[in-house]
């Protein structure tokens, strides 16, 4: 079964080809970071046009570095949503004209289960089932939930942000502290020779058992708002701050508040649902801290703890081509690519 996935929900044009859902034998993103850094985020018009130009070179470098032809492919898969509706409309007119031109049968992919199923590119983790299920941390710029994964079909929310998502906290930290974009590995950076216990910043939504957020137990939901307005705030009471040298101990302080939501919902979740493998995809995995707090996690609850390859942790197509692959081998039905879904939940 060889798949070819097309990916561009947001600021990355990616095409990859996996055989059987599991072997990744090409994996290209163009990145379109340096078009965005000097707006300090995405800018759609920016991002759609670059797709636009880049989406064709991009499908034809995964082909040719797979080293197979267009009558190899047993499937076309693409992003069908969440995402930017300008970006999501290239992939998707991209992937319809390849599938029309080729015969090739085309099926939408959600761009969040993507990211779920990333952990399983290139390995041979059992996939989700009723009996051995897993509950996975997603962190990425545009969201922030739990999932309780019973196969790759059967996954239920059990909780995510009701405001900013992490990756989206971070990168607003990191432009209130005057550093780069994305701001999460430049708020990593500068947090390596900081204190993180120097300044204290809320952990947001802690406890609240039995009550119930958007149909969701309050205690396994995320808001990282306040964290940002605490982080603005204190900037605004110590104008000194960078004359002083405390950018490094903010930065660190400000990144210990964020995880240590993640890790005590994850916790919660973990004593709710009871699942020995735990799992933490998405681009803020890609963090060295968050991935010393999860180990520490799963020795302290002897759970099994898998994070996502670097590659798979931000938008890439292997996921999308991945998953695609993994369900057609499970004989499920394609998913008809109508429109883009922009709001598609998971
Ligand atoms: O998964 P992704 O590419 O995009 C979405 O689907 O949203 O994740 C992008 C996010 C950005 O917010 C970026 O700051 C964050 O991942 N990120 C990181 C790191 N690398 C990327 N956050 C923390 N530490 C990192 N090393």
């Amino acid at each position: 079964m060889i798949v070819l996935g097309i990916e561009s929900s947001c600021d990355e044009t990616a095409a990859a080809v996996v055989r059987d859902g599991r072997e990744v034998l090409s994996n290209v993103v163009l990145s379109q970071i340096d078009s965005h850094r000097p707006y300090g985020g995405v800018v759609p018009e920016i991002a759609s046009r670059a797709h636009l130009e880049a989406m064709a070179p991009v499908i034809q470098d995964a082909m040719d570095q797979a080293g197979l032809g267009w009558s190899d492919l047993d499937q076309i898969a693409v992003t069908q949503g969440p995402g930017l509706a300008s970006s999501l409309l290239i992939g998707i007119t991209a992937a319809k004209a390849l599938a029309m031109r080729t015969g090739c049968p085309l099926t939408g992919i959600n761009h969040l289960a993507g990211h779920l199923y990333s952990i399983h590119l290139n390995s041979e983790l059992p996939l989700a089932s009723p009996d051995c299920p897993w509950l996975v941390l997603l962190v990425t710029g545009g969201n922030t939930l739990l999932a309780h994964c019973q196969s790759i079909e059967q996954v239920t929310v059990l909780g995510q942000t009701i405001d900013d998502a992490v990756g989206e906290a971070l990168d607003k930290g990191a432009t209130l502290l005057g550093l780069g974009y994305p701001g999460g590995p430049e708020i990593e950076r500068l947090a390596k020779s900081g204190d993180p216990q120097r300044f204290s910043f809320p952990r947001g939504l802690q406890g609240g058992r039995g009550i119930v957020l958007g149909g969701y137990s309050r205690e396994l939901c995320f808001s990282f708002s306040g964290l940002k307005t605490a982080l603005l705030y204190r900037l605004r009471d110590c104008p000194n701050w960078q004359q002083q040298g405390a950018g490094p101990d903010l930065a660190a302080s400000y990144q210990e508040a964020a995880f240590d939501a993640l890790l005590d919902r994850l916790e919660r979740a973990l004593l709710e649902t009871g699942c020995q493998r735990v799992a933490c995809v998405g681009g803020v995995a890609k963090n060295l801290r968050l991935r010393e707090k999860l180990d520490d996690l799963s020795t302290r609850r002897s759970v099994d703890l898998h994070v996502a390859p670097l590659a798979y942790c931000t938008d890439n197509a292997a996921m999308i081509a991945g998953l695609a692959g993994a369900r057609a081998m499970q004989g499920f039905p394609l998913i008809p690519v109508d429109d883009v879904q922009p709001n598609l939940p998971l």
